[in-house]
């Protein structure tokens, strides 16, 4: 079975699952890119192309960020709800700066274009987006837009820049997904799968 795993600290997390499930140490070495373990084949991909590799099964099952597969609308199967990486999609702005809501059309920063849409546009509120890669909180501190729609996990960003949490739009956390195709071939193994780490884990 082969697993694709977004890099960094949720990575770890899912690799300290397995060591737990299998009683080995599963780590990718240096810079490697592919681990091959206790019949398992882990992919180190960035965390937006987890549900890429999963949907055109190039992976069997991935663990990505809710608002990931929210934002990208992946065609995948959503397996179970990991608990790890917890956070919120929500509009911010310059502290006690409310004057986005009396605009007759909102300048939002996000890389979260099409979250961003659809929650605006369901208030009727019209919305120019400035699709940025990443720094989002910069942007309106600099004029560039007037708010941003981005993830908040502790806060931290927010508040050292002086800015704040306005609305939240959705709670995100990492959810395993899996192939459709490769779930109706696999779906013991992989039901027995999601049962171990949920024994382990317990989310
Ligand atoms: C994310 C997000 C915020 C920050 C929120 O950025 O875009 O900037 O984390 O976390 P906090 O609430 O704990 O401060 P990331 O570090 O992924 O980098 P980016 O700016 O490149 O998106």
């Amino acid at each position: 079975m082969t697993i694709a795993l977004p890099k960094g600290r949720i990575a770890e997390d899912v690799l300290a699952i397995f060591k737990k499930i299998f009683n080995e140490d599963f780590e990718f070495e240096n810079r490697k890119l592919i681990l091959k373990k206790a019949g398992f084949t882990f992919l180190n991909v960035r965390n937006w192309d987890v549900a890429t590799y999963v949907q055109k099964q190039a992976a069997d099952i991935g663990v990505v960020g809710y608002d990931v597969i929210t934002e990208l609308n992946s065609d995948v199967l959503e397996l179970m709800d990991l608990g790890l990486g917890e956070c919120r999609v929500s509009v911010a702005g310059i502290k006690g700066d409310e004057s986005y809501k009396s605009k007759t059309r909102i300048k939002v920063a996000t890389k979260l274009q099409n979250i961003a849409k659809k929650y605006f546009s369901k208030k009727g509120i019209p919305i120019e987006i400035i699709k940025l890669n990443g720094s989002i909180e910069l942007s309106p501190l600099v004029g560039l837009s007037d708010v941003i729609v981005d993830i908040v996990q502790t806060g931290g960003t927010l508040k050292e820049n002086g800015m704040e949490e306005k609305e939240v739009i959705m709670h995100s956390s990492a959810r395993v997904i899996a192939n459709k195709n490769s779930f109706s071939t696999n779906k013991k193994e992989i039901l027995d799968l999601i049962a171990k780490i949920g024994q382990v884990h317990g989310a």
